[in-house]
């Protein structure tokens, strides 16, 4: 099976020679080819290149692209979409001043949706986790992360896994499951929280390993939530089992949660309100790709993670949803990317690569997504009518997405 697109307006983020990921000064690298064509075949992508380059191909389907800029699909590498309610009550009282530290001591927060969500059957979770996924999947977004974490008892947290290998199964997106057991306390483990860990390494983890549902472990390691002492023994024995280490820090206070997720090796450390010179410093020579969730502090208005200062001390940048319903209810990729340019002052170029290639390195899959590529996943989408690829930025909360195709099939 082939496909052409032709008379592309401007390929956006092109590689001829791939790398896993973008840091320091090479974010600000986007190769293009203007008045270009994509040839894909089975799936994946065969070649590209400027249209005067083209020779005759027999394609079954061709794509005529003419004033439209061709972009590849968004990489979303931090979402928690499986969830039974939504929790506009909590908006509305932080409108009125309390705090979501405040809201989740009197047992709000992730323990509200871990209420609801234990209520709730696979086949109904299973459902309400497709709509979003499909409809962020008409958005641009190609690949993503899943977490569980408001199960927070063993066979909870089994059944959102068990949702998040349906997901895999059914949709033509790159998915990644990620274990977060270690979300919240539990009411009745308040005041001996180590008895919550221990479930989590001695009960939780084991069973997910033997059912094969996480690639990765993580912990919310902050100020209010898990220490540093219980996220280093969580990991073990996640890394023990065979899950990458991928955590929550640094949203609360500067806890400590960048260093032990660089530890262990980490393949991301998320969020970053919090960040102080020492964290810059650690992250440096790390594996480890710092991730920015722009829509979490956008809705708690939080502090800005020092995007800027990091990309300037030569590390790389990711920015992903944190799609969830308590700090973040949108996954909606395109608003990230002007986010990014708008409050974090990157460059559309920067923006790009930060939601793109290096989330996709972020969720462990930038050698098969991420960018274009010949050889990598044929997921990309083609926009409706703009002039150029900064507008994609530029227009915030209007659609610019027209098509999309994921595998080389539009969807
Ligand atoms: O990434 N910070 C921890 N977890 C989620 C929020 C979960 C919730 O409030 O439901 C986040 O922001
Ligand atoms: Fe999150």
């Amino acid at each position: 099976m082939r496909t052409l697109v032709k008379n592309i307006k401007e390929l956006v983020g092109v590689e001829s020679t791939p790398q896993l990921r973008k840091q320091g000064k090479e974010m600000a690298q986007l190769e293009t080819v203007k008045d270009a064509y994509l040839l894909v075949e089975d799936g994946k992508i065969k070649a590209f290149g400027p249209m005067s380059g083209l020779k005759e191909v027999n394609a079954d389907c061709v794509v005529d692209a003419a004033g439209r800029m061709v972009m590849p699909t968004f990489c979303d590498s931090h979402t928690h979409i499986v969830y039974a309610n939504s929790r506009e009550h909590e908006f509305v009282d932080k409108i009125r001043g309390l705090s979501y530290e405040e809201i989740a001591k009197r047992g709000g927060g992730i323990l509200n949706s871990a209420k609801a969500t234990a209520a709730a059957s696979e086949d109904e979770l299973y459902d309400m986790a497709k709509q979003r996924l499909d409809d962020v999947m008409r958005m641009g977004t190609g690949a993503i992360e899943i977490k569980s974490g408001y199960g927070l008892s063993t066979e909870s947290e089994l059944k959102l896994l068990r949702v998040i290998r349906r997901l895999k199964e059914t949709s033509p997106m790159t998915i990644k499951s990620n274990f977060l057991g270690a979300h919240g306390i539990p009411m009745e483990y308040r005041g001996h929280q180590e008895d919550y860990v221990d479930l989590v390494i001695n009960e939780m983890i084991p069973r997910v390993a033997d059912e094969g549902l996480a690639d990765f472990i993580d912990v919310f390691c902050d100020q209010g939530f898990f220490t540093v002492e219980d996220t280093a023994r969580i990991l073990e024995a996640g890394i023990k089992h065979g899950m990458r280490p991928k955590i929550h820090a640094n949203e609360m206070a500067v806890s400590g949660g960048v260093q032990v997720g660089v530890k262990y090796n980490a393949i991301s450390v998320d969020h970053l309100e919090q960040m102080g010179d020492a964290e810059i410093e650690c992250l440096k020579g790390s594996d480890t790709m710092p991730t920015i969730l722009p829509g979490c502090a956008f809705f708690l208005n939080l502090p800005l993670s020092p995007a800027r200062r990091m990309i300037e001390a030569g590390l790389p940048v990711a920015m992903a949803s944190d799609y969830n319903p308590g700090t973040s209810p949108s996954g909606n990729m395109q608003l990230v990317l002007s986010m990014a340019c708008i409050r974090y002052r990157l460059t559309p170029e920067e923006a790009i690569n930060a939601t793109t290639l290096n989330t996709a390195y972020a969720m462990g899959v930038s050698d098969e997504v991420g960018s274009i590529a010949v050889g990598k996943r044929a997921n990309f989408y083609i926009t409706k009518p703009i002039a150029s690829y900064e507008y994609m930025p530029y227009a915030y909360g209007e659609n610019k997405v027209e098509r999309v195709f994921l595998n080389g099939v539009e969807i």
